[in-house]
């Protein structure tokens, strides 16, 4: 694998390829565990991420990168083997979270900002070493009538760019992530305000970019798609998504970009597979549309696998699935009859 930024941006958004979002926190496991019964221990999250990694076909043909939780990127498969080895026999890049989660943004009621950028230079030398070749830093932009704010946006937007340029000068890909949150509190707003926020947090974020001097060959976007809060009284139907979400992109991405990761954001899982499929099959744009989904890949799989051994090959199984259904969703040749295969 070439070490060239552009190259390893490249191989993760390959056709009918896209990211695994394999990242969540141990508190966010715990949400995830909670429904299903599932104890929380570093030996049920190991053996839940090695059904994952070991699914050798959604591997194989739709996974281009695993961003991981720093736990599973120290961590061995049951035989002994490293995670990472596991992922790269697959094809696939590893990739790390760096952020250190958000806290209140002071003088900005309601506003979060992200941190963690004190401890990233040393951070990354280590992660490099262990094998990670692209990172993930998560912004998230509240939206209500009154937010967010400007500073806010730009407080975001400035930690993005500060995160990206330390990655690309360790040789990490970043995934620069801003989130327009669908599913925040109240979450009732329409599709519209929807995309004058991310419109005016792409804006923010490209500027930042520039005037850090990040190379915008060398990062992938992992934006929101456009899309009503997840309690606003009218949603929208899968062609309304793409027509706004692929406008506001090309008005604001560069095409220098290689590719655009979508996070899932609590859409269920056929929704966000339709919404990728119709910007894919009825849009031309100068990026690889594609996904990198946490929710939206593993929810079927997790729930398969309930926690209980025997029930691993299930789990693989849904979650081969899923991939193989984005992956067509990725390259426009989706349709809901496959669901039933
Ligand atoms: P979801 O697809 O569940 O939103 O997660 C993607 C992600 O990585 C959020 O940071």
């Amino acid at each position: 694998m070439s070490d060239r930024l552009e190259d390893i941006a490249h191989a993760m958004v390959q056709p009918g390829q896209g990211i695994l979002a394999a990242d969540e926190s141990n508190g966010t496991m715990q949400k995830r565990f909670d429904p299903l019964g599932i104890e929380n221990t570093a030996d049920n999250r190991r053996d839940y991420r090695e059904m994952l990694f070991r699914s050798e076909q959604a591997m194989n043909e739709n996974v281009g990168g695993v961003i991981l939780f720093e736990e599973t990127l120290h961590q061995k498969a049951a035989d002994g083997t490293p995670f990472v080895d596991i992922i790269k026999a697959a094809g696939a890049v590893p990739g790390i979270k760096v952020d250190q989660g958000v806290q209140p943004l002071p003088g900005h009621d309601g506003e979060t900002v992200t941190v963690g950028l004190d401890i990233l230079a040393e951070n990354l030398k280590a992660y490099y070493d262990v094998g990670a070749r692209f990172a993930k830093w998560r912004a998230v932009i509240a939206v209500d009538k009154s937010l967010p704010s400007w500073g806010g946006i730009r407080a975001n937007a400035h930690a993005l760019a500060r995160y990206a340029a330390l990655c690309q000068a360790a040789g990490i890909v970043p995934i620069v992530e801003p989130e327009v949150q669908m599913d925040g509190d109240p979450g009732d707003h329409t599709i519209e305000r929807c995309h004058e926020v991310t419109a005016a947090t792409l804006k923010a974020v490209f500027n930042e970019l520039d005037e850090q001097n990040v190379k915008l060959e060398g990062i992938v976007l992992k934006p929101n798609m456009v899309v009503p809060g997840s309690n606003a009284a009218k949603q929208a139907s899968p062609e309304e998504v793409a027509e706004h979400t692929v406008a506001v992109l090309k008005r604001h991405v560069p095409s220098a970009v290689p590719g655009i990761a979508f996070l899932s954001g609590g859409q269920s899982d056929l929704e966000a597979t339709a919404n990728l499929n119709a910007m894919n099959a009825g849009h031309s744009a100068p990026w690889a549309l594609t996904y990198s989904y946490g929710r939206a890949l593993q929810a079927a799989a997790r729930e398969a696998w309930g926690g209980k051994p025997e029930n691993l090959p299930a789990a693989s199984k849904a979650f081969t699935h899923r991939a193989r259904m984005n992956g067509l969703a990725a390259k426009g040749e989706w349709n809901e009859g496959l669901e039933a295969g």
